[in-house]
């Protein structure tokens, strides 16, 4: 079983991901870092050089070829924030994995955003005063993705890294 773990950006998907699959004894995909690793350069900088279009290019490829690489193996996987816009990574994802959304309201997720909006060029260009705005804009363009392609909805707002963990454990 591939575990999938998919939300917005700030409601902890990669240190999830790596708890997890730390207490299950499996491996653990990042799907950024992974792109990172075959591309080279941070996600940052591909979005920079590359463009945005060319990164969810690599977002599909990179997602097909982990799947297929591990079918009928026990992995987690987290994936980016904008994964689940792709109408075509939403099948991927259905067909070949156990989705869990991790589903924080929008206040705990600009909370979050405005702490750690450094390494997330989606973010970059966002003003201070337009913030509030363009996050609920991008949760929103998002949402329906993540609801598309979820097994599972695990609220995670005022919860810990653990109880997260542990919930999750509980309904795989
Ligand atoms: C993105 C989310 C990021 C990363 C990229 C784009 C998005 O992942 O894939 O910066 O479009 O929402 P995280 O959700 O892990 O920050």
């Amino acid at each position: 079983m591939i575990i999938a773990l998919t939300g917005f950006m700030g409601v902890g998907k990669t240190t999830i991901s790596e708890k997890l699959a730390k207490l299950i004894l499996c491996k653990h995909y990042d799907l950024d870092k992974y792109i990172e690793e075959r591309e080279n350069m941070s996600v940052s900088d591909i979005f920079a050089k590359r463009g945005e279009l060319y990164f969810r290019r690599m977002e599909t490829f990179a997602l097909r070829e982990i799947v297929l690489r591990n079918e009928g193996d026990i992995v987690v996987l987290s994936l980016g924030g904008g994964a689940l816009i792709s109408p075509e990574n939403q099948e991927i994802v259905k067909k070949y994995t156990y989705c869990i959304y991790l589903k924080a309201s929008l206040s705990t997720i600009i909370t979050r955003l405005r702490r750690a909006k450094k390494n997330r060029p989606i973010l970059n260009e966002i003003s201070e005063n337009g913030e509030e705005a363009r996050f609920k804009e991008l949760f929103e363009a998002r949402e329906e993705g993540y609801n598309n392609s979820a097994s599972f909805i695990l609220d995670v707002d005022n919860k810990s890294i653990r109880q997260i963990v542990d919930e999750i454990i509980a309904v795989i």
